[in-house]
């Protein structure tokens, strides 16, 4: 990457299909930032320009819960994979225990989606189950559908605060990555 850097500073590079390559690379940077910012991008094109395989395949991330307020959430990254960890207040566990599963799309009771004494922490894959865009919902001023959990802007999935989608086109629960608990303020992914 320094090498290419250095080609673009001095303006000496060539002119060859695959300086072009360089140069639209470093101009989808910044854009591809943007996007992701935005919080709606297809997954794939993030996930094309990770590291290779052999190297995600031992890696688990820890994650320290005290900085997440009641209420919010936060994204981090597992094995290239967006993972979210919100912090649920008793009204969003109370809502989503009480759901009748003959009301879902996917029926899966809440209390198989979180850690037993730990209700108040969900952690999922942050990967729209329709295409792979990835939903809002993590801050308390985010769009997060009619069931308080997280929505797709990319075509109006909704899924509740224990992650079942709601409303389609998603036709599944946003999935649950292998976790658990270190101890009350602290999780291992992986
Ligand atoms: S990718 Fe989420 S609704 Fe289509």
């Amino acid at each position: 990457m320094a090498d290419t850097l250095a080609m673009g500073d001095h303006g000496s590079a060539g002119h060859g299909p695959k300086d072009k390559s360089k140069r639209d690379f470093l101009v989808m940077l910044p854009v591809a930032g943007a996007v992701i910012g935005a919080g709606a991008i297809a997954w794939p094109l993030i996930d094309s320009m990770n590291p290779s395989g052999d190297v995600l395949a031992l890696a688990s991330t820890e994650v320290d819960l005290t900085p997440i307020a009641e209420g919010s959430g936060i994204t981090v990254v597992w094995r290239g994979k967006p993972i979210f960890v919100r912090y649920r207040t008793p009204k969003e566990i109370k809502e989503a225990e009480d759901v009748k599963l003959s009301q879902l799309i996917e029926p899966q009771p809440d209390s198989a989606r979180v850690k037993p004494g730990h209700a108040q922490w969900i952690v999922l894959i942050g990967i729209c189950t329709h295409l792979g865009c990835i939903p809002l919902g993590n801050k308390p001023t985010d769009p997060r559908g009619e069931w308080g959990g997280w929505y797709c802007p990319c075509h109006g999935s909704q899924y509740d605060t224990s992650g079942r989608v709601r409303h389609g086109p998603a036709p599944l629960n946003l999935w649950i990555p292998p976790y658990q608990f270190l101890n009350n303020s602290r999780i291992k992914i992986g």
